[in-house]
């Protein structure tokens, strides 16, 4: 088995921290030599790194994990569409925390239980989904591949996936209802205001979307450094594109045509008061995502969400240095059951949803996972980082002795003694 590209920038940064401590005068600490002697060879394997460095899937049927589908977006999208994609916030440490932290926790395998079969299949408000994992709100998908949310809603019909529909969609949620069949949740900025933000959230029940996903984690602004950089190796003309308002020209959003311009969601008017007054308008259920603490988590219980979304929006909201799998237990603790608590953050491997559901998690989103796989096939791409996904689940599973989801719990998971 190759390693993943996750493998091998794992190594490259323990590398990087084992010079520094070389340097360090740390060294001289008895505990500290212990670390660097057990940890201290260099374990780079320089064929395995030149396989995940060098080897590029053409076609989608070769992809032996999510991973490689990251190789293959990065090599077919423009810089600046990349940069997009891949960036987190400055430093880029949540970003990375969220999917290294998963390595902290360990799936005890639990022998000669009767796995040959296994019911991967939840309900969650209604809507029965074969797998825990869901597909995230992505916002702008055109920037990805030609048919944008329209192959991410085709996909999610073939596979029987929850899709949530970003407001920054480039397609309305009408053409993707009527693409998927059966509704898809909808994810709500509150862009211009009270009236505006209503507005969309109602347009998308009349469409048939009966889950509501408020958003409420870059509401007090972010810095996307990455993004920027990567954007000036970009020589298109941008606004050839996007015209002259950047980024965020309207005429790209179906869902924010015939509003009011208006202010944008900020943390001004977008607050605790706000998400009663929306309970109380909008029908259906409401979800808050971009949860992270177990505060906020009681404020959602308390304020009428239906449900929460533990994220930090894929490490490109804050740079709190914490991963959503770490905050999971004490969110799960607060909310006493009351609602269904969700995650997304780094999720790349089935093991890592496995986990979060010992954890508590009731569903685990992607983000970045399937839009690679938009990027580089289109439908096939999406469908394909589904099925690995769903398999590695399954197969943890198997291994796990957990023949359904209601059998993972507690002794599923182990909590182990955090390596660098
Ligand atoms: C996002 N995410 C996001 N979230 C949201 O509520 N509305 C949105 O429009 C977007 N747009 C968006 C664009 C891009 C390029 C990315 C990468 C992410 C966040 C997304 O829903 C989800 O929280 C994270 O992507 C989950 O983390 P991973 O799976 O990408 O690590």
């Amino acid at each position: 088995m190759t390693d993943s590209g996750a493998d091998v920038r794992l190594r490259r940064e323990r590398r990087a921290f084992l010079k520094y401590l070389a340097a360090s005068p740390l060294l001289a600490s008895s505990s500290v030599a212990a670390f660097a002697a057990e940890f201290g060879q260099d374990d780079t394997d320089p064929l395995r790194d030149k396989v995940v460095r060098d080897y590029v899937i053409k076609s989608a049927k070769d992809a032996l994990n999510v991973f490689d589908f990251e190789a293959a977006a990065r090599e077919s999208l423009p810089p600046a569409h990349w940069g997009y994609l891949s960036s987190g916030v400055m430093d880029e440490v949540t970003l990375h925390r969220n999917q290294a932290a998963f390595r902290d926790y360990g799936i005890p395998p639990h022998r000669l239980t009767d796995v040959e079969t296994v019911d991967t299949s939840v309900e969650i408000f209604a809507t029965k989904m074969p797998s825990p994992i869901f597909l995230c709100p992505v916002g702008g998908q055109r920037a990805f591949y030609p048919e944008g949310e329209l192959a991410v809603a085709r996909a999610a019909k073939s596979r029987n996936a929850t899709m949530i529909l970003s407001t920054a969609s480039n397609t309305s949620i009408e053409d993707i209802n009527a693409a998927l069949e059966v509704p898809a949740w909808y994810q709500l900025y509150v862009v211009g205001g009270w009236n505006n933000g209503v507005a969309t959230a109602k347009r998308a029940q009349e469409a048939g979307s009966e889950v509501i996903v408020l958003t409420v984690d870059i509401l007090a602004g972010r810095d996307l450094e990455w993004q920027t950089r990567l954007a000036r190796l970009d020589d298109r003309d941008c606004a050839a594109c996007h015209g002259d308002n950047g980024l965020m020209n309207r005429a790209h959003f179906p869902m924010f045509q015939g509003l009011a311009a208006g202010e944008a969601a900020g943390s001004k008017w977008v607050d605790w008061e706000f998400v009663k007054r929306l309970r109380e308008t909008v029908k259906g259920k409401l979800l808050i995502k971009g949860i992270m603490t177990a505060e906020d988590a009681g404020l959602c219980v308390r304020y009428g969400a239906d449900g929460i979304i533990v994220s930090n929006h894929g490490g490109r909201a804050d740079e709190s240095g914490i991963a959503t799998i770490d905050v999971l237990s004490e969110i799960v603790t607060a909310v006493k059951g009351k609602v269904p608590v969700l995650i997304d953050g780094g999720f790349r491997r089935g093991g890592d949803a496995f986990k979060a559901l010992a954890l508590g998690a009731k569903a685990i989103g992607i983000g970045r996972p399937y839009i690679w796989g938009l990027s580089s096939f289109g439908q096939e791409g999406i469908e394909t980082v589904i099925d690995l996904m769903r398999n590695e689940f399954e197969l943890t599973m198997r291994q796990a002795g957990t023949p359904a989801i209601t059998n993972i719990g507690a002794r599923s998971i182990r909590t182990l003694t955090r390596r660098l």
